[in-house]
Protein backbone atom coordinates (compact mmCIF):
# COMPACT_ATOMS: atom_id res chain seq x y z
CA UNK A 1 0.00 0.00 0.00
CA UNK A 2 1.30 3.59 -0.93
CA UNK A 3 2.10 6.26 1.45
CA UNK A 4 0.92 9.82 0.42
CA UNK A 5 2.46 13.36 1.74
CA UNK A 6 -0.38 15.89 4.59
CA UNK A 7 -0.05 18.85 5.07
CA UNK A 8 1.12 19.49 9.47
CA UNK A 9 1.38 22.21 11.43
CA UNK A 10 2.10 21.14 14.73
CA UNK A 11 4.09 17.79 15.65
CA UNK A 12 3.41 16.77 19.54
CA UNK A 13 5.47 14.34 21.59
CA UNK A 14 5.82 12.93 25.22
CA UNK A 15 8.30 12.49 27.62
CA UNK A 16 9.92 13.50 30.61
CA UNK A 17 10.04 17.86 30.49
CA UNK A 18 7.80 19.60 28.56
CA UNK A 19 8.74 22.58 26.01
CA UNK A 20 8.01 23.94 22.98
CA UNK A 21 9.88 24.76 19.69
CA UNK A 22 8.97 27.12 17.19
CA UNK A 23 9.77 28.05 13.70
CA UNK A 24 9.39 32.08 14.59
CA UNK A 25 11.10 35.37 13.96
CA UNK A 26 12.23 36.44 17.45
CA UNK A 27 10.59 39.66 16.55
CA UNK A 28 7.03 37.75 16.04
CA UNK A 29 4.44 36.82 18.50
CA UNK A 30 4.65 35.06 21.36
CA UNK A 31 2.15 36.95 23.95
CA UNK A 32 0.59 33.17 24.72
CA UNK A 33 3.98 32.59 27.09
CA UNK A 34 3.92 36.40 28.69
CA UNK A 35 4.40 36.63 32.11
CA UNK A 36 5.78 33.08 31.94
CA UNK A 37 9.65 32.87 31.70
CA UNK A 38 11.44 32.78 34.85
CA UNK A 39 14.98 33.06 32.47
CA UNK A 40 15.22 34.43 28.64
CA UNK A 41 18.50 33.38 27.18
CA UNK A 42 19.20 35.59 23.81
CA UNK A 43 22.25 34.23 21.32
CA UNK A 44 21.23 36.46 18.04
CA UNK A 45 24.04 36.65 15.35
CA UNK A 46 26.87 38.91 16.24
CA UNK A 47 26.83 41.24 13.18
CA UNK A 48 29.94 39.13 11.85
CA UNK A 49 29.02 39.38 8.16
CA UNK A 50 29.29 35.51 7.81
CA UNK A 51 27.25 32.75 6.67
CA UNK A 52 26.91 29.95 9.09
CA UNK A 53 26.11 26.19 8.13
CA UNK A 54 24.90 22.81 9.46
CA UNK A 55 27.30 20.27 8.68
CA UNK A 56 24.78 16.89 8.70
CA UNK A 57 26.12 13.62 8.65
CA UNK A 58 24.77 10.90 6.58
CA UNK A 59 24.18 7.43 6.60
CA UNK A 60 25.81 4.93 9.17
CA UNK A 61 29.68 5.23 7.71
CA UNK A 62 28.80 9.33 7.91
CA UNK A 63 27.87 8.89 11.33
CA UNK A 64 30.40 6.57 12.37
CA UNK A 65 33.92 8.58 10.96
CA UNK A 66 32.42 11.89 10.68
CA UNK A 67 33.39 12.05 7.02
CA UNK A 68 32.01 13.97 4.44
CA UNK A 69 29.16 15.81 5.69
CA UNK A 70 26.16 17.16 3.45
CA UNK A 71 27.09 21.30 4.50
CA UNK A 72 23.57 23.46 4.43
CA UNK A 73 23.21 26.81 4.81
CA UNK A 74 22.24 27.71 8.63
CA UNK A 75 21.81 31.54 8.65
CA UNK A 76 22.91 34.63 7.89
CA UNK A 77 24.77 36.79 10.16
CA UNK A 78 25.26 39.83 7.48
CA UNK A 79 22.86 43.13 8.14
CA UNK A 80 22.34 46.25 5.92
CA UNK A 81 23.11 48.53 9.07
CA UNK A 82 24.14 48.58 12.28
CA UNK A 83 20.40 50.18 12.60
CA UNK A 84 18.95 46.95 10.91
CA UNK A 85 21.09 44.80 13.30
CA UNK A 86 19.54 46.95 16.24
CA UNK A 87 16.13 46.97 15.40
CA UNK A 88 15.98 43.29 15.39
CA UNK A 89 17.87 43.51 18.56
CA UNK A 90 15.24 45.81 20.03
CA UNK A 91 12.56 43.93 19.28
CA UNK A 92 13.54 40.51 20.79
CA UNK A 93 14.17 42.53 24.28
CA UNK A 94 11.06 44.04 24.00
CA UNK A 95 9.85 40.23 23.91
CA UNK A 96 11.78 39.07 26.43
CA UNK A 97 10.97 41.52 28.45
CA UNK A 98 7.61 40.84 27.92
CA UNK A 99 8.28 37.04 28.69
CA UNK A 100 10.00 37.24 32.00
CA UNK A 101 8.02 37.40 34.92
CA UNK A 102 8.77 39.36 38.03
CA UNK A 103 11.29 37.54 39.32
CA UNK A 104 12.87 36.77 36.37
CA UNK A 105 16.50 37.40 34.23
CA UNK A 106 17.62 37.95 30.85
CA UNK A 107 21.22 36.75 29.66
CA UNK A 108 22.10 38.37 26.79
CA UNK A 109 25.29 36.72 25.04
CA UNK A 110 27.58 39.11 22.20
CA UNK A 111 30.86 39.10 21.40
CA UNK A 112 32.53 43.02 21.75
CA UNK A 113 30.92 43.98 18.42
CA UNK A 114 27.75 44.65 19.16
CA UNK A 115 27.84 44.74 23.49
CA UNK A 116 27.87 48.55 23.92
CA UNK A 117 25.11 49.21 21.52
CA UNK A 118 23.45 46.41 23.14
CA UNK A 119 23.99 47.95 26.72
CA UNK A 120 22.59 50.69 25.94
CA UNK A 121 19.26 49.30 24.84
CA UNK A 122 19.24 46.93 27.79
CA UNK A 123 19.19 50.17 29.93
CA UNK A 124 16.35 51.38 28.06
CA UNK A 125 14.02 48.56 27.57
CA UNK A 126 14.92 46.99 31.21
CA UNK A 127 16.13 50.01 32.75
CA UNK A 128 19.91 50.73 34.12
CA UNK A 129 18.88 50.17 38.22
CA UNK A 130 18.14 46.31 36.63
CA UNK A 131 21.30 45.69 35.45
CA UNK A 132 23.03 42.84 37.44
CA UNK A 133 26.28 41.91 35.46
CA UNK A 134 28.29 42.00 32.14
CA UNK A 135 29.58 38.64 32.60
CA UNK A 136 32.90 38.00 30.19
CA UNK A 137 33.21 34.26 28.92
CA UNK A 138 36.62 33.81 28.58
CA UNK A 139 38.12 31.45 26.54
CA UNK A 140 41.16 29.82 24.24
CA UNK A 141 39.91 28.62 21.36
CA UNK A 142 39.90 30.33 17.67
CA UNK A 143 43.32 31.69 16.20
CA UNK A 144 45.89 34.15 17.59
CA UNK A 145 46.45 36.99 16.42
CA UNK A 146 50.01 39.15 15.81
CA UNK A 147 48.37 42.46 14.79
CA UNK A 148 46.05 42.68 18.19
CA UNK A 149 45.79 41.18 21.33
CA UNK A 150 43.82 37.95 20.50
CA UNK A 151 40.12 38.74 20.85
CA UNK A 152 39.17 35.89 23.47
CA UNK A 153 36.09 36.53 25.18
CA UNK A 154 32.47 36.92 24.58
CA UNK A 155 29.90 39.05 26.84
CA UNK A 156 27.00 38.43 28.65
CA UNK A 157 25.10 40.81 29.69
CA UNK A 158 23.19 39.95 33.11
CA UNK A 159 19.90 42.18 33.54
CA UNK A 160 16.71 41.50 36.06
CA UNK A 161 13.58 41.94 35.07
CA UNK A 162 12.73 43.82 38.61
CA UNK A 163 14.03 43.97 42.14
CA UNK A 164 12.42 40.97 43.07
CA UNK A 165 14.63 39.04 41.11
CA UNK A 166 15.14 35.31 41.66
CA UNK A 167 18.93 34.32 41.94
CA UNK A 168 20.63 31.73 44.03
CA UNK A 169 24.46 31.89 43.49
CA UNK A 170 24.67 28.42 45.91
CA UNK A 171 22.90 26.42 42.62
CA UNK A 172 26.75 26.90 40.60
CA UNK A 173 29.43 25.73 43.15
CA UNK A 174 32.48 26.04 41.74
CA UNK A 175 35.48 23.47 42.60
CA UNK A 176 37.69 24.69 44.79
CA UNK A 177 41.21 25.19 43.01
CA UNK A 178 44.78 24.75 44.47
CA UNK A 179 46.37 26.89 42.91
CA UNK A 180 44.30 29.85 44.12
CA UNK A 181 44.50 29.27 47.38
CA UNK A 182 48.22 28.53 47.40
CA UNK A 183 49.43 31.54 48.68
CA UNK A 184 47.20 31.62 51.75
CA UNK A 185 48.37 29.89 54.79
CA UNK A 186 47.13 26.32 55.14
CA UNK A 187 45.74 24.93 58.87
CA UNK A 188 43.49 22.18 60.32
CA UNK A 189 40.25 23.28 62.95
CA UNK A 190 39.91 20.65 65.86
CA UNK A 191 37.96 18.97 64.07
CA UNK A 192 40.07 18.29 61.42
CA UNK A 193 38.85 20.10 58.40
CA UNK A 194 41.20 22.00 56.30
CA UNK A 195 41.07 25.88 56.09
CA UNK A 196 43.61 28.35 54.52
CA UNK A 197 43.17 32.10 56.27
CA UNK A 198 45.10 35.12 55.13
CA UNK A 199 45.31 38.95 56.11
CA UNK A 200 43.83 41.66 54.16
CA UNK A 201 42.97 45.31 55.34
CA UNK A 202 43.74 44.61 59.14
CA UNK A 203 40.98 41.67 58.84
CA UNK A 204 41.69 37.33 58.65
CA UNK A 205 39.79 35.93 56.06
CA UNK A 206 39.00 32.08 56.29
CA UNK A 207 37.95 30.02 53.82
CA UNK A 208 37.35 26.27 54.29
CA UNK A 209 38.60 23.35 51.86
CA UNK A 210 35.31 21.59 51.60
CA UNK A 211 33.05 25.17 51.38
CA UNK A 212 32.38 25.94 47.71
CA UNK A 213 33.15 28.83 46.11
CA UNK A 214 31.35 30.79 43.78
CA UNK A 215 31.89 32.37 40.10
CA UNK A 216 32.22 35.61 39.88
CA UNK A 217 31.74 37.38 36.59
CA UNK A 218 34.99 36.43 34.80
CA UNK A 219 33.89 32.70 33.24
CA UNK A 220 36.83 31.37 32.19
CA UNK A 221 36.31 27.72 33.44
CA UNK A 222 33.77 27.18 30.98
CA UNK A 223 35.16 25.85 27.73
CA UNK A 224 34.29 26.57 24.09
CA UNK A 225 33.06 23.39 22.27
CA UNK A 226 36.37 21.39 21.00
CA UNK A 227 36.78 19.83 17.52
CA UNK A 228 36.02 16.57 19.02
CA UNK A 229 33.33 17.35 21.14
CA UNK A 230 30.57 15.04 21.51
CA UNK A 231 27.99 17.66 22.29
CA UNK A 232 28.73 19.00 18.77
CA UNK A 233 25.79 18.51 16.46
CA UNK A 234 27.75 20.31 13.31
CA UNK A 235 25.34 23.59 14.19
CA UNK A 236 27.72 26.51 13.50
CA UNK A 237 27.68 28.99 16.70
CA UNK A 238 26.39 26.21 18.59
CA UNK A 239 27.36 27.00 22.73
CA UNK A 240 28.26 24.49 25.61
CA UNK A 241 25.93 22.73 28.10
CA UNK A 242 27.77 24.05 30.54
CA UNK A 243 27.35 27.31 30.14
CA UNK A 244 23.54 27.30 29.77
CA UNK A 245 23.50 25.27 32.85
CA UNK A 246 25.26 27.73 34.95
CA UNK A 247 22.68 30.41 33.49
CA UNK A 248 19.67 28.07 34.05
CA UNK A 249 20.68 27.14 37.28
CA UNK A 250 21.31 30.41 39.01
CA UNK A 251 17.94 32.21 37.48
CA UNK A 252 15.75 29.16 37.72
CA UNK A 253 14.16 26.58 39.80
CA UNK A 254 12.72 23.22 38.65
CA UNK A 255 9.53 23.43 36.67
CA UNK A 256 10.44 26.81 35.27
CA UNK A 257 10.34 27.69 32.03
CA UNK A 258 13.31 29.12 30.34
CA UNK A 259 12.59 31.09 26.78
CA UNK A 260 15.30 31.15 24.09
CA UNK A 261 14.54 33.49 21.04
CA UNK A 262 17.55 32.44 18.76
CA UNK A 263 17.33 28.96 19.96
CA UNK A 264 20.01 27.41 17.19
CA UNK A 265 20.44 24.28 17.73
CA UNK A 266 18.57 23.88 21.25
CA UNK A 267 21.21 24.05 23.47
CA UNK A 268 19.11 25.84 26.14
CA UNK A 269 16.28 24.04 25.54
CA UNK A 270 18.17 20.68 26.38
CA UNK A 271 20.18 22.04 29.32
CA UNK A 272 16.46 23.10 30.30
CA UNK A 273 15.16 20.02 29.56
CA UNK A 274 18.30 18.24 31.40
CA UNK A 275 17.77 20.01 34.56
CA UNK A 276 14.11 19.87 34.60
CA UNK A 277 12.96 23.02 33.31
CA UNK A 278 10.39 23.36 30.48
CA UNK A 279 11.50 25.45 27.71
CA UNK A 280 10.21 27.48 24.75
CA UNK A 281 12.75 27.60 21.61
CA UNK A 282 12.23 29.91 18.48
CA UNK A 283 14.48 30.02 15.42
CA UNK A 284 14.19 31.11 12.14
CA UNK A 285 15.76 28.47 10.10
CA UNK A 286 14.38 25.34 9.86
CA UNK A 287 18.25 23.35 10.30
CA UNK A 288 18.16 24.49 13.78
CA UNK A 289 14.77 22.90 14.11
CA UNK A 290 15.92 19.80 12.89
CA UNK A 291 18.73 19.67 14.98
CA UNK A 292 17.11 21.11 17.71
CA UNK A 293 14.18 18.24 17.49
CA UNK A 294 16.68 15.33 17.67
CA UNK A 295 18.43 17.18 20.45
CA UNK A 296 15.10 17.07 22.18
CA UNK A 297 13.13 13.64 21.16
CA UNK A 298 12.91 12.52 25.07
CA UNK A 299 11.50 15.08 25.88
CA UNK A 300 7.65 15.84 25.77
CA UNK A 301 7.51 18.81 23.05
CA UNK A 302 5.02 20.77 20.93
CA UNK A 303 7.19 21.48 17.30
CA UNK A 304 5.26 24.32 15.85
CA UNK A 305 6.85 24.22 11.84
CA UNK A 306 4.42 24.10 8.68
CA UNK A 307 5.43 21.34 6.59
CA UNK A 308 6.26 21.84 2.98
CA UNK A 309 5.19 19.38 0.27
CA UNK A 310 7.78 17.77 -0.90
CA UNK A 311 7.69 17.98 -4.82
CA UNK A 312 7.84 14.04 -5.98
CA UNK A 313 8.99 12.78 -2.65
CA UNK A 314 8.46 8.89 -2.23
CA UNK A 315 7.96 7.44 0.80
CA UNK A 316 7.58 3.43 1.73
CA UNK A 317 6.42 1.88 4.49
CA UNK A 318 5.25 -1.85 5.75
CA UNK A 319 2.66 -1.52 8.18
CA UNK A 320 1.97 -4.99 9.85
CA UNK A 321 -0.80 -4.66 12.50
CA UNK A 322 -0.39 -6.52 15.64
CA UNK A 323 -2.65 -6.96 18.61
CA UNK A 324 -1.33 -4.52 20.97
CA UNK A 325 1.40 -3.02 18.88
CA UNK A 326 1.25 -2.19 14.63
CA UNK A 327 4.83 -3.40 13.60
CA UNK A 328 6.01 -0.37 10.90
CA UNK A 329 9.29 -0.68 8.70
CA UNK A 330 10.77 2.03 6.85
CA UNK A 331 11.76 0.40 2.86
CA UNK A 332 12.67 3.50 1.56
CA UNK A 333 12.34 6.98 0.72
CA UNK A 334 13.51 9.34 -1.64
CA UNK A 335 13.25 13.61 -1.43
CA UNK A 336 12.67 14.22 -4.38
CA UNK A 337 14.78 15.56 -7.61
CA UNK A 338 17.64 17.23 -7.33
CA UNK A 339 19.64 16.21 -4.50
CA UNK A 340 22.53 14.24 -4.20
CA UNK A 341 21.90 11.92 -1.31
CA UNK A 342 18.46 9.38 -1.72
CA UNK A 343 17.05 6.25 0.21
CA UNK A 344 17.44 5.71 3.84
CA UNK A 345 21.00 7.51 4.10
CA UNK A 346 18.57 10.75 3.35
CA UNK A 347 16.44 9.91 6.67
CA UNK A 348 17.94 11.58 9.44
CA UNK A 349 15.07 10.79 12.02
CA UNK A 350 11.58 9.65 11.37
CA UNK A 351 8.61 8.92 14.10
CA UNK A 352 5.06 6.80 14.10
CA UNK A 353 2.22 8.30 15.22
CA UNK A 354 -1.24 9.36 14.90
CA UNK A 355 -2.07 12.50 12.79
CA UNK A 356 -5.45 14.40 12.91
CA UNK A 357 -6.12 18.34 11.69
CA UNK A 358 -2.48 18.91 11.03
CA UNK A 359 -1.26 17.62 13.94
CA UNK A 360 1.22 14.56 14.27
CA UNK A 361 1.13 12.66 17.33
CA UNK A 362 4.46 10.85 18.20
CA UNK A 363 4.42 7.63 19.61
CA UNK A 364 7.92 6.06 18.88
CA UNK A 365 10.88 7.75 17.66
CA UNK A 366 14.04 6.61 15.90
CA UNK A 367 17.18 8.76 15.07
CA UNK A 368 20.93 8.52 13.92
CA UNK A 369 23.13 9.34 16.59
CA UNK A 370 26.52 9.01 17.35
CA UNK A 371 26.22 6.29 19.68
CA UNK A 372 23.87 4.74 17.23
CA UNK A 373 24.84 5.52 13.93
CA UNK A 374 22.91 2.93 12.49
CA UNK A 375 19.01 4.18 11.61
CA UNK A 376 16.50 1.65 13.53
CA UNK A 377 14.15 0.73 10.39
CA UNK A 378 11.72 -0.89 12.68
CA UNK A 379 9.43 1.45 14.63
CA UNK A 380 6.39 0.26 17.02
CA UNK A 381 2.92 1.96 16.85
CA UNK A 382 0.64 1.40 19.63
CA UNK A 383 -2.64 0.12 19.07
CA UNK A 384 -5.21 3.08 19.71
CA UNK A 385 -7.55 5.26 18.09
CA UNK A 386 -6.81 7.73 15.23
CA UNK A 387 -4.89 7.20 11.96
CA UNK A 388 -1.34 5.84 12.03
CA UNK A 389 1.35 8.18 10.18
CA UNK A 390 4.80 8.37 10.12
CA UNK A 391 6.83 11.40 10.36
CA UNK A 392 10.15 11.84 8.25
CA UNK A 393 12.79 14.24 9.17
CA UNK A 394 15.50 14.26 6.33
CA UNK A 395 19.07 15.39 6.41
CA UNK A 396 17.98 18.11 4.09
CA UNK A 397 16.48 19.99 6.93
CA UNK A 398 12.75 18.73 5.87
CA UNK A 399 9.91 17.05 7.51
CA UNK A 400 7.17 15.41 6.23
CA UNK A 401 4.36 12.79 7.30
CA UNK A 402 2.48 10.63 5.14
CA UNK A 403 -0.70 8.80 5.75
CA UNK A 404 -1.97 5.40 4.26
CA UNK A 405 -3.15 5.60 0.54
CA UNK A 406 -6.97 5.07 0.90
CA UNK A 407 -7.74 2.19 -1.37
C1 LIG B 1 24.30 32.37 17.52
S1 LIG B 1 23.08 31.34 16.87
C2 LIG B 1 22.38 30.57 18.29
C3 LIG B 1 23.15 29.35 18.70
C4 LIG B 1 22.53 28.63 19.87
N1 LIG B 1 22.69 29.36 21.10
C5 LIG B 1 23.13 27.24 20.01
O1 LIG B 1 23.70 26.92 21.07
O2 LIG B 1 23.02 26.48 19.07
C6 LIG B 1 21.86 32.49 16.37
C7 LIG B 1 20.58 31.88 15.86
O3 LIG B 1 19.65 32.93 15.61
C8 LIG B 1 18.84 32.53 14.52
N2 LIG B 1 18.20 33.76 13.99
C9 LIG B 1 18.74 34.73 13.22
N3 LIG B 1 17.84 35.71 13.02
C10 LIG B 1 16.72 35.35 13.68
C11 LIG B 1 15.44 35.96 13.88
N4 LIG B 1 15.13 37.15 13.35
N5 LIG B 1 14.54 35.30 14.65
C12 LIG B 1 14.83 34.09 15.20
N6 LIG B 1 16.02 33.46 15.04
C13 LIG B 1 16.94 34.10 14.30
C14 LIG B 1 19.78 31.83 13.57
O4 LIG B 1 19.09 30.95 12.71
C15 LIG B 1 20.71 31.11 14.56
O5 LIG B 1 20.29 29.78 14.75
Amino acid sequence: MGWVQVPCRQETHIGAAAGDLLLQDARGDFSAWKGQAQCVYLDPPFMTGEEFFLRMRVGEKGWETGKNPLVLPAYSDQFESKDVYLSLLRAALENAKMLLNETGSLFLHLDTRMAAYARILCDEIFGENNFVNEIIWAYQSGGRSMKRFSRKHDVILFYRKSRRQYFDITAVPLPRSENRSNHMRRCVDENGRSYRTIQSGGKTYTYYDDEPVYPGDVWADVSHLQQKDPQRTGYDTQKPMALLSRIILCSTRPGDLVADLFGGSGTTAAAAAHHGRRYLSADLSAAALTVCRKRLLNTALTLTAPTQKLQNARMEADFIPGIAFHDVHLADYDPGPNVPIRGLDAVDQWSVGFYQDGVFRSQSNAARRRQSPALPDLLQLPQLRGTPAILIADIYGNRSVWLQEET
